[in-house]
């Protein structure tokens, strides 16, 4: 098992549908232990229920992922009650509604500063924080979730588009930074996937009707697939793999129309 004896921390679980449960579901068939931030105190026992058949793991309230004093208080409440960990996922984003539904000229600086906050600079916050605590066991492996928006225009992906670029860049400089260290940290570019986060995002359908007529594939991703690719890169199987954005996609990303 490729995650045998290794404690990975799940950053961003919703429901059912998250990408983050599906990068659960591998990572604890191939061995892993759990531990889960997820936001809302008041979705505690929804939580727990969802997180209740991967034995042992562990949930905390995260609701400000890119807030440097919450980020520092939970990853301390972590390590204190679970030592250090072998790998971090996250999966955490946000826009607002309008910045998504207007045209992407029209994004307000709050709005273009709230999506770039939650969705790239929480990732940077959660590098910095888990080195600086020494959350880290020696070759740990940190992963992010992105998508294809980052590089191309896809109408209503928008202001998230922009800040998935800025979190792939991140990444660059976060996996030149912590390589000394022997960590690695990568992005892993999933297809559209059906989740509440999605909703947020205009034609999305329309979005997957492409996908699976035009990928090479011929077929949308599952969250069950997006977490196979994470439990590989999050595995000493990857361990050559740092700095990138490794697309599981379909191949969707290849084509030229
Ligand atoms: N669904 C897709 O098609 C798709 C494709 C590529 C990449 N992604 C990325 O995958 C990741 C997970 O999204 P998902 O689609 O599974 O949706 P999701 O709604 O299940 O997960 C998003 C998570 O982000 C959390 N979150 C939002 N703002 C937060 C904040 N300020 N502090 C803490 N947590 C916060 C939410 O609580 C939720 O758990 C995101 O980064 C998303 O951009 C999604």
């Amino acid at each position: 098992m490729l995650l045998e004896n290794k404690k990975i921390l799940i950053m961003g679980i919703r429901n059912k549908w998250s990408i983050a449960f599906g990068i659960a579901k591998s990572a604890y068939e191939n061995g892993a232990q759990l531990i889960f931030t997820y936001m809302g105190e008041e979705n505690k026992s929804k939580i727990e229920e969802l997180t209740k058949d991967f034995k042992g793991s562990k949930t905390y309230v995260l609701d400000g992922a890119s807030e440097d004093d919450m980020v520092k208080e939970v990853f301390e409440k972590i390590k204190e009650e679970n030592g250090k960990v072998d790998g971090i996922v996250h999966a955490i984003a946000h826009a607002n509604t309008e910045d998504l539904h207007n045209d992407f000229i029209f994004t307000s600086k709050e709005g273009f500063s709230h999506a770039n906050d939650v969705s790239a600079y929480s990732f940077v916050l959660t590098c910095r924080m888990a080195k600086e605590l020494e959350m880290l066991n020696e070759n740990a492996s940190l992963v992010t979730l992105t998508y294809h928006g980052s590089t191309k225009v896809l109408e209503g992906y928008n202001v998230m588009g922009v800040a998935k670029a800025a979190l792939e860049s991140s990444v660059r400089y976060l996996a030149q930074n912590l390589g000394k260290d022997g960590i690695r940290v990568n992005a892993l570019s999933s297809g559209p996937i059906k989740t509440l986060s999605a909703k947020g995002i205009k034609d999305f359908g329309t979005i997957m009707t492409v996908v699976e007529e035009k990928s090479p594939l011929h077929r949308n991703v599952t969250p069950e697939q997006i977490g196979d690719v994470a439990t590989f890169l999050l595995s000493k199987m990857s361990d050559s793999i740092t700095g990138q954005t490794i697309y599981a996609d379909s191949g969707y990303s290849i084509m030229g129309v």
